[in-house]
């Protein structure tokens, strides 16, 4: 979107294309901040993480891709402002200094905004299909909204962990 041009819905096939587009954006943008966010963690298990989600987000951009040509359009990115300020934030978290625990929360904190805001795409555009009766197109979109929850799950429980042995030194 531009100055100059406006979005024009015409019916839920012109909506599902533009949802389709921001997250193809949207996981294009995070193939190239991963690697950042996992260069910055301290923690290992928070590092393979976020290189585990790595292989999996350039697996979501090719499924993406396929439920392009599966509608018969082209691979097309609509540029997701919401993603731009998330990874921002990610970035800002990755640049930051100071107590390397601490600094892997702040991670953790940028990441699991990121993953939530997914799984309402993602939710929202499997529904847009189902409902459109694209089926297999439906099928891909849930198998990305299982991974993309899955990954929150993990983060959660590194998040736990990790609040675990910070109460394990506070008794100490
Ligand atoms: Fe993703
Ligand atoms: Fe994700």
């Amino acid at each position: 979107m531009n100055l100059f041009t406006s979005k024009e819905f015409n019916s839920l096939e012109d909506l599902f294309l533009d949802q389709i587009e921001d997250l193809y954006d949207a996981e294009k943008r995070l193939t190239e901040a991963l690697p950042k966010m996992a260069e910055a963690a301290q923690n290992p298990e928070l590092k393979s993480a976020f290189q585990t989600h790595l292989r999996e987000t350039e697996d979501q951009v090719r499924r993406l891709e396929r439920i392009f040509t599966l509608i018969g359009k082209s691979p097309t990115r609509e540029t997701c402002a919401a993603m731009k300020g998330l990874i921002s934030e990610g970035s800002d978290m990755v640049n930051a200094t100071g107590d390397p625990n601490v600094k892997d929360a702040a991670l953790i904190a940028a990441a699991q905004r990121v993953e939530h805001y997914e799984i309402a795409g993602y939710g929202t555009a499997r529904t847009f299909a189902q409902h459109l009766g694209y089926n297999n197109v439906a099928d891909e979109l849930q198998k990305t909204l299982d991974e993309e929850g899955n990954a929150n799950k993990i983060l959660t429980e590194v998040a736990e962990s990790y609040v675990n042995v910070k109460a394990q030194h506070a008794h100490a």
